[in-house]
C-alpha cells in the first residue's frame, strides 16, 4: 500500500509523525509536504493528495490542517475524492467500512500523536463493506 500525505503549517509536526511511524512499518509514504510550519494556504496541499489519489499513483491520502475541516472540504470539491475526518478510531472505522472513504483527515491541533495513529492503523486496515454503501456512493458522484 502505497500512501499520499500532506499538511499546511498547523499540522505540520503532526504530519511528520504520522509520516515516520508509516515508514517505520515498512508502508511507503510520498510526502507532499509541507515540509516546516512557515505559514501555507491548505488547499494547495488538499490538491497534491488528491492529484495523487485521481491518478492511482497512491492508494489511500491522509490529509492533516488545524482543525481538518479546511482540507476535508477542499479535498472533498474533487469527484472520485471521499475525504474523511476522522477524530476517533470507529470514525476511521465506518469511513472505510461505509464510505469507502480514500482520504483520511486529521486535525493537528486537536489530537495527539498516539490517537492519531491509532485512526490511521484503523483507516488501513478497514476494508470497504460495498452492498448498498456502494449504490450510496454513486448517487455522490452523480451530483
Ligand atoms: C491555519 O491557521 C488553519 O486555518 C488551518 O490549518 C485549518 O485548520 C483550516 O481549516
Amino acid at each position: 500500500v502505497k500512501i499520499a500525505i500532506a499538511s499546511d503549517h498547523a499540522a505540520f509536526e503532526l504530519k511528520e509523525k504520522v509520516k515516520n511511524y508509516l515508514l517505520g512499518k515498512g508502508i511507503e509514504v510520498e510526502d507532499h509536504g509541507t515540509y516546516s510550519e512557515e505559514s501555507v494556504d491548505y488547499p494547495d496541499y488538499a490538491k497534491k493528495v488528491v492529484q495523487s489519489i485521481l491518478s492511482n499513483e497512491a492508494d489511500f491520502g491522509i490529509l492533516l490542517c488545524g482543525t481538518g475541516l479546511g482540507m476535508s472540504i477542499a479535498a472533498n470539491r474533487y469527484r472520485g475524492i471521499r475525504a474523511a475526518l476522522c477524530l476517533f478510531p470507529d470514525m476511521a472505522r465506518l469511513a472505510r467500512s461505509h464510505n469507502n472513504a480514500n482520504i483520511l483527515v486529521l486535525p493537528g491541533r486537536l489530537i495527539g500523536a498516539e490517537l492519531a495513529f491509532w485512526i490511521v492503523d484503523t483507516f488501513l486496515s478497514t476494508p470497504f463493506d460495498g452492498g448498498r454503501h456502494e449504490r450510496r456512493i454513486r448517487k455522490i458522484d452523480e451530483v
